[in-house]
């Protein structure tokens, strides 16, 4: 028989504030975030190695897309729960639910109705009496798949409290075992934020049978603020994304609530589970995935935020750390660009630091990508992890319609560029050449004739990935074709083959996405 809790146990609950990775659903919707089912699990694993409670995996009934990106993570994650989230009706629970039951009783059903007047009146189109009725219905048809069901008011900080709190209590007694109180449009201030849960807590009858979970969208830039806020009302999980993205201006930045929490332990009693020396590489993991960069100024993650540039500073760094660090880069799993391998380390340990660095590829991509190490080797004295991970997000891409082949280019200060260029498309070699204003310009005309894409070319960046002249180039290009815009990512110590890849990479996101579109409902 399973043993009482202990008074010491019960108090630690108490303090425990489950972190829900939202990432991978609302991060997802914003614009440029979007990721194939592939990518999805990427992020997934390292979100399960950095011990989040909760991973919201997507919106199933959204596409087909969605829906197999869901049913993936429930199969394949073991450890966090896995949400899907569902608007109240039928349909949608019972979409969700098919995805969510690979994960069993860490399946949870995360449905939502909007509650404030504007949304009632503009949105929905629907009276209170009928918004209430529906989250009833919506909870219980939830409950008879899974005890796990979390329900939404979205728009909660601008619903009236009387109404808030009528809804809250209804959807307790229905079955839900998780209550969301969102900022949806980022509208609250901390203390604003402090009395609405404190009012719920104080004028819920049931309100003790439930986990009271807050969702704070940053558009004020008060989202981690307000999710702080709420913990000390007594808000129990916090709904977030790493690097903050989401909607518009984001969610509550995910290393940033943790490293609050645990930084300002002194006056912010609660803990998290989250393995903190995890943060950066599922910054970085996201970042190598999307293509889209945190500014370098970014609590946490960003390239300063450890970085002491002022003589004084220095100075008193030099004297005790603790002079200008609050936290160490060790804690958040930042260290100094290390040497790891070099020409001689053989496949074993070439695999074993991918795997450390977040990276899990299967043998064909493994294959591939120890003999772009190898030849990197030789090409670079010095191989860094900052070069592993671009090989392995190259490597690991899976580029479904387009692959890129072989590329030849003629160029110089008197030679018109040229460049001829073969792709796959859909497992067919092609092949043509085309001239541009340098070789560039050549060989993304070439990719553009073979591929007769209409999207235009919005951006392109070329960086470096360490330092040196031998360092791998790093291309980002962004793409776009009606509604649609998305980042490409490509590296080399070529430059003309890293501008080559990130196009290619851009075009099958674009692709991927357009796919999507016409799946979805
Ligand atoms: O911002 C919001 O209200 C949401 C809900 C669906 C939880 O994302
Ligand atoms: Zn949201």
């Amino acid at each position: 028989m399973a043993k009482a809790p202990t008074k010491k146990q019960k108090q630690d609950d108490r303090q425990l504030i489950r972190i829900f990775d939202t990432t991978l659903r609302d991060g997802e919707q914003a614009p440029g975030n979007s990721m194939n089912i592939e990518e999805k699990l990427r992020v997934a694993k390292q979100l399960q190695k950095m011990n989040v409670d909760v991973i919201e995996a997507g919106f199933p009934i959204a596409s087909e897309g969605d829906f197999e990106a869901v049913k993936l993570v429930a199969q394949q994650i073991k450890g966090p729960q896995i949400a899907g989230l569902c608007r109240s009706s039928e349909k949608d629970i019972d979409r969700a639910w098919e995805a969510l039951k690979y994960a069993g009783e860490r399946g949870r059903i995360h449905t939502f109705i909007a509650t404030s007047d504007i949304h009632m009146k503009y949105k929905l189109k629907m009276e209170p009496a009928k918004v209430l009725a529906a989250a009833i219905k919506a909870v219980k048809r939830a409950a008879s798949y899974t005890p796990n069901v979390e329900f939404s008011c979205e728009d909660a900080v601008r619903t009236r409290l009387p109404f808030l709190a009528e809804v809250v209590e209804a959807v307790i007694d229905a079955g839900a075992t998780t209550v969301n109180i969102p900022d949806t449009v980022g509208y609250t201030i901390p203390f604003e934020y402090f009395n609405i849960i404190t009012y719920l807590k104080e004028n819920v009858r049931n309100i003790d049978r439930a986990v009271i979970s807050v969702h704070c969208h940053n558009d004020l830039g008060l989202s981690v603020a307000n999710s702080i806020a709420a913990v000390q009302a007594g808000a129990r999980q916090v709904e977030c994304t790493i690097n903050g993205i989401g909607e518009r201006a984001g969610n509550c930045s995910l290393e940033e609530l943790v490293m609050a929490l645990r930084t300002r332990h002194d006056i912010l009693p609660f803990t998290t589970s989250v393995a903190t020396d995890q943060l950066t590489p599922a910054s970085r993991l996201l970042t190598n995935i999307t293509g889209i960069a945190v500014q370098p100024n970014k609590a946490i993650v960003g390239a300063n935020a450890f970085a002491h540039e002022a003589g004084i500073h220095q100075h008193g760094m030099m004297m005790d750390k603790s002079t200008y660090e609050i936290m160490t880069p060790e804690s958040v799993g930042l260290s100094a660009s290390s040497l790891v391998l070099g020409k001689h380390s053989g496949r074993h340990a070439f695999k074993k630091r991918l795997e450390e660095l977040g990276h899990d590829l299967d043998e064909d991509k493994l294959n591939r990508a120890f003999e772009r190490f190898k030849t990197l080797a030789d090409l670079k004295k010095e191989v860094f992890d900052e070069d592993l991970d671009a090989i392995a997000v190259d490597e690991s891409r899976e580029d479904v319609k387009y692959r890129l082949g072989h590329i030849t280019v003629t160029c110089g200060s008197f030679a018109v560029a040229t460049a001829t260029v073969q792709l796959e498309i859909d497992g067919q070699p092609v092949r043509t050449a085309e001239l541009g204003d340098g070789p560039v310009d050549a060989t993304l005309k070439a990719i553009k004739k073979l591929t007769k894409t209409k999207a235009k070319l919005l951006q392109y960046n070329v960086g470096s990935i360490t330092g040196g002249t031998d360092a791998q180039g790093e291309v980002t290009v962004r793409v776009a074709e009606g509604n649609h815009t998305v980042v490409g990512k490509g590296s080399s110590t070529d430059i003309i083959e890293a501008s080559a890849k990130a196009y290619v990479h851009a075009l099958n996101r674009l692709n991927y996405k357009q796919k999507r579109l016409s799946e979805s409902l």
